[in-house]
């Protein structure tokens, strides 16, 4: 295990750079049994700088190889979020001597148009590489999509269109999402507009992402938009809504106004998911952090990691559709030893167990109550406490006393809060993957889903389970220990 990764706080089964700031997951993509995964990076510092392309590839989306920065700042500005495509036909012509192109889209962010006060400092190029990613090529012609003054004009994501034999485009202009399409990744044709009067809108949209899936166990296939907004998210800062509704090559249209959201925690944002899946599945990655803390958190070399890879499906319930997101089963696979029999609280009881290893492991939880709480906690007092309760409607994170909170005011100043109504009363299911510093909660597949980040100042070693129901037992039917991907 290199020493930079046993560092405090450093995760061990999720991704995060060698040294330095990262944000956003950028051009997620499958080529020739390589999944590629580039990121928002500032090489130079742990706080937000001037953007690069970060770059990792991994064979099962679960261990990681950090490769050499792929795309850097040039004359049109710094490299902001985007997404790469396989241009498998090489409808892009970069492609000399018969080589798969593989093409990223990205934002231009002009530091000095921003400065001199302008709003057209963002426009779109693109790059390309006909080695897997190890040497990169701006376009001469660049930018491909120019901006006629729209000052929040970003986050391309583009896919292949096969109904259209067209590439289509996806960006975000402040409030609203925009589509394009194209016959050559160069020449982009602006189609269709989404979003004024849909949504959330506390804040500027960002990160967006398009495409179909099929929905669950019908013979049915819908178009799902996937859109970032900062601030605004229902606990806070940054969070991720998604729409589901149809796409007509042109543009997306849907009858949902209000948002749904991908997760209910406070720390996954700017996610994405993977183009050219080969399992046709459709994989998503978030960033593990908020910008309302995210240059605050304490640690030294590095800030922050992504989430786990987490495959999205399409629910049906009642007459509404609803994206869950569940770990990857290659995460299942780094669940190893039992840290711990498995063990029923009976109704209104409370029990605890100490457990060395708790601050790396994978919880399974079935039951149900209507009323418990789980609590991590250490030999310092800290903890902290997630609460379903379904009188009130709400499953519920707090953090307030979960160690380290006070490098910055909105970390530990409120329980973050979701709502229990889809759950249906149903009994419940549950995954909480713990990895030194963050939290993600699973309850019932991934239909509700809150993700943390938690700084204790020693690691978590036990975990009370407070049992309120007067009829049902708390089952906790595993805890494992998660092996370490690095
Ligand atoms: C989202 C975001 C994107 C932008 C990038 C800059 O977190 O603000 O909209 O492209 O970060 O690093």
């Amino acid at each position: 295990e290199p020493a930079y990764y046993s560092e405090p706080y450093r995760p061990q089964f999720h991704f995060s750079p060698e040294a330095n700031w990262m944000n956003d997951p950028n051009g997620l993509v499958y080529q020739d049994g390589v999944y590629h995964l580039f990121y928002q990076y500032y090489p130079d510092d742990t706080v937000w700088g001037p953007m690069h392309w970060g770059h990792a590839v991994s064979k099962d989306l679960v261990r990681w190889e950090h490769k050499p920065i792929a795309l850097y700042p040039d004359e049109h500005g710094l490299i902001f979020s985007g997404s790469a495509v396989v241009d498998s036909q090489n409808t892009s012509g970069f492609a000399k001597n018969g080589e798969t192109p593989l093409v990223a889209i990205f934002t231009y962010h002009d530091m000095d148009g921003e400065k001199a006060g302008r709003t057209d400092f963002q426009t779109q190029g693109i790059a390309y590489t006909l080695d897997n990613g190890d040497t990169w090529t701006k376009f001469k012609g660049n930018p491909v999509i120019g901006n006629e003054g729209i000052k929040d004009f970003r986050d391309p994501k583009v896919t292949w269109h096969e109904a259209s034999k067209r590439w289509i485009l996806t960006l975000v202009a402040g409030d609203h999402a925009q589509f394009y399409t194209s016959p050559n990744l160069k020449d982009w044709t602006l189609t269709g507009e989404f979003g004024k009067d849909y949504g959330a809108h506390g804040g500027v949209w960002e990160c967006p992402d398009l495409f179909p899936l099929q929905v669950d166990g019908e013979n049915e296939s819908k178009w799902v938009l996937i859109i970032s907004i900062n601030p605004g998210a229902p606990n806070g800062g940054s969070g991720t809504q998604y729409f589901i509704g149809d796409f007509d090559g042109k543009t997306f249209t849907t009858d949902q106004k209000e948002p749904k959201w991908i997760d209910y925690g406070t720390d996954n944002y700017a996610g994405v998911t993977y183009n050219n899946e080969p399992n046709g599945d459709r994989i998503f990655i978030g960033w593990m952090s908020n910008w309302q803390y995210a240059r605050d958190t304490p640690t030294k070399k590095w800030r922050s990691s992504m989430t786990v890879p987490r495959k999205l499906t399409l629910q049906k319930i009642g007459m509404d559709y609803y994206l869950t997101n569940f770990p990857i089963s290659g995460i299942d696979g780094l669940a190893s030893s039992e840290l711990t029999k498995s063990w029923e609280v009976g109704s209104s009881e409370t029990a605890t167990q100490t457990i060395n290893g708790l601050d790396q492991s994978s919880i399974q939880l079935k039951t149900a109550s209507k009323d418990f709480s789980i609590v991590y906690g250490n030999s310092l007092g800290e903890k902290v406490v997630l609460t379903l309760n379904a009188g009130r409607n709400q499953f519920l994170v707090d953090r307030s006393a979960s160690g380290k909170i006070d490098f910055q005011e909105d970390f530990g100043n409120k329980t973050h809060v979701a709502p229990l109504q889809l759950l249906n009363g149903d009994p419940v299911e549950m995954e909480i993957l713990l990895d030194k510093s963050s939290m993600e909660v699973f309850i019932n597949g991934g239909l509700l889903v809150m993700t943390e980040q938690v700084f204790p100042n020693e690691p978590y070693n036990s975990i009370t389970v407070e049992n309120n129901d007067p009829e049902a037992n708390v089952i906790v039917e595993s805890i494992k220990k998660m092996e370490s991907i690095w």
